[in-house]
């Protein structure tokens, strides 16, 4: 988690390669996205806020569908797993790309028919659905309902009254490389079943009224940065039979840092494809469902600069205190992934000379730091820090420390700035008293 000197040395690029590909610095650095320049938005909007560049969302959708169209033969689709940013108008944006939407929860399956999707294009995970998920799922009419364990068929079974698609999730025993807490292709996963168990399930749907076993879903983790790993999951659930629909899940990693080189969409749609080609029926359908790789990137988070401490002594950092933190992000003090950030009046590229800094969010813990060790250019109280990468799963896993109000999520394109979710107020934080 700790970067040390020699990843830094290594480690090469400009700021820009990790905020959306929109992004630009001007001859001092000053940096805009999608035509908007990042200080006048915290002028407009106040901050912490999430920065969204909605065209960015949008092409990475269809790079998705169009590298796994051409890639594979049969049927394909791209199903958006929403939990990596589940807010309406970001469902909105993908519905309107054309893509599909996974939903994880009857909470999610309803931003996502509010975002506009379809029903026979989303499709329900969650390992412990409760009756309200099961019987909403069936009662919209969702395409699939992934079967996590045989309690999820009996309870299927109990309330279905038409036919309903289901996919069945297997457990194909495969440790990805990443943090223990995404990781969920490994023996003990408590997701899906086992090859052995999986065997049971399949011949009980076979037998079932009204659930039509249409294929088979894996998923093995998050954030995973080498492709072999999706190739031998495919492989491992080829064993089971031959299915008409294979969702092969998501999991490809994202660049949080320079010195991070995520396989591209192609490398990694061609490495499953591949695998499909050898173990998988030809004409079968292949699904995907990327979170990550589809939005981290497009985001970043625009915080102010409360205060600084130098440090005592030379080799110490300084601390550069700011309005948000484990609040808006808790990918840092959960999972330990490291972040980049720049001023945004004056960014630096990798390696650049700035100040050694250590960013802190302004809440009561030590675990508190979004970056452990960052270069920042001499950083004063009232700047604007700017943190690329935070797409994914920043939003979605914000909470009410310290009572701290959640940012809003700014859209922005083609010059143009709005507000699509607002930021929470202090009236919000008592809305739920009775
Ligand atoms: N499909 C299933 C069944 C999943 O459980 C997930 C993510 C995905 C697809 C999408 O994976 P992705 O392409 O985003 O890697 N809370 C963590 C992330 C947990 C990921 C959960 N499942 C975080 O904040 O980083």
């Amino acid at each position: 988690m700790t970067r040390d000197g020699a990843a830094e040395a290594v480690a090469s690029g400009q700021i820009s390669e990790l905020f959306p590909p929109s992004a630009v610095g001007d001859a001092d650095g000053r940096l805009s996205v999608a035509g908007c320049d990042l200080i006048e938005l915290a002028q407009r909007f106040g901050t912490p806020a999430y920065i969204v560049d909605e065209q960015a969302l949008t092409d990475r959708a269809h790079e998705y569908r169009t590298t796994l169209a051409a890639a594979w033969s049969g049927p394909t689709d791209v199903m958006f797993a929403s939990k990596s940013f589940p807010c309406t108008p970001v469902y909105r944006t993908f519905a309107a790309a054309g893509i599909g939407c996974d939903v994880a929860s009857c909470g999610e399956l309803a931003m996502a028919l509010r975002g506009g999707f379809d029903p026979s294009r989303i499709l329900v995970h969650g390992n412990a659905k409760s009756a309200e998920d099961v019987r909403t799922a069936l009662d919209v009419g969702v395409r699939w309902v992934v079967i996590d364990n045989l309690c999820d068929i009996d309870r299927l079974e109990q309330f279905a009254a038409q036919r309903q698609g289901v996919l069945l999730r297997v457990i194909p025993g495969i440790d990805a490389p990443t943090h223990d807490a995404i990781s969920t292709g490994g023996h003990d996963s408590k997701f899906g079943l086992s090859l052995a168990e999986a065997e049971v399930a399949i011949a009980r749907l076979r037998r079932s009224t009204y659930l039509r076993l249409d294929g088979i879903h894996v998923h093995i983790g998050s954030q995973i940065l080498e492709t072999p790993p999706f190739a031998a999951a495919v492989n491992a659930v080829s064993t089971l039979g031959e299915f008409e629909v294979y969702d092969l899940g998501g999991g490809l990693g994202a660049r949080y840092t320079y010195d991070e080189h995520p396989p591209s969409v192609a490398d990694y749609i061609g490495e499953l494809t591949r695998a499909a080609s050898t173990s998988l029926p030809t004409g079968s359908t292949v699904l995907v469902e990327p979170g990550r790789s589809l939005v981290a990137r497009a985001g970043c988070t625009i915080y102010e600069v409360q205060t600084i401490k130098r440090p005592a002594s030379p080799e110490g950092h300084t601390l550069v205190g700011v309005n948000g933190g484990m609040g808006d992000n808790l990918e840092v003090s959960l999972y330990g992934t490291r972040f980049e950030a720049t001023m945004a009046a004056r960014s630096l590229g990798a390696g650049t000379v700035g100040e050694r800094c250590r960013l802190v969010g302004h809440h009561c813990e030590s675990g508190d730091c979004l970056i452990d060790s960052v270069r920042l250019d001499s950083p004063g109280v009232g700047d604007i820090v700017a943190m690329p990468t935070t797409g994914a799963y920043c939003y979605t896993m914000a909470n009410n420390y310290n009572a701290s109000r959640r940012p809003p999520v700014v859209f922005v394109r083609d010059g143009d700035a709005r507000v699509v979710v607002r930021r929470e107020t202090i009236d919000d934080l008592m809305a739920r008293d009775v």
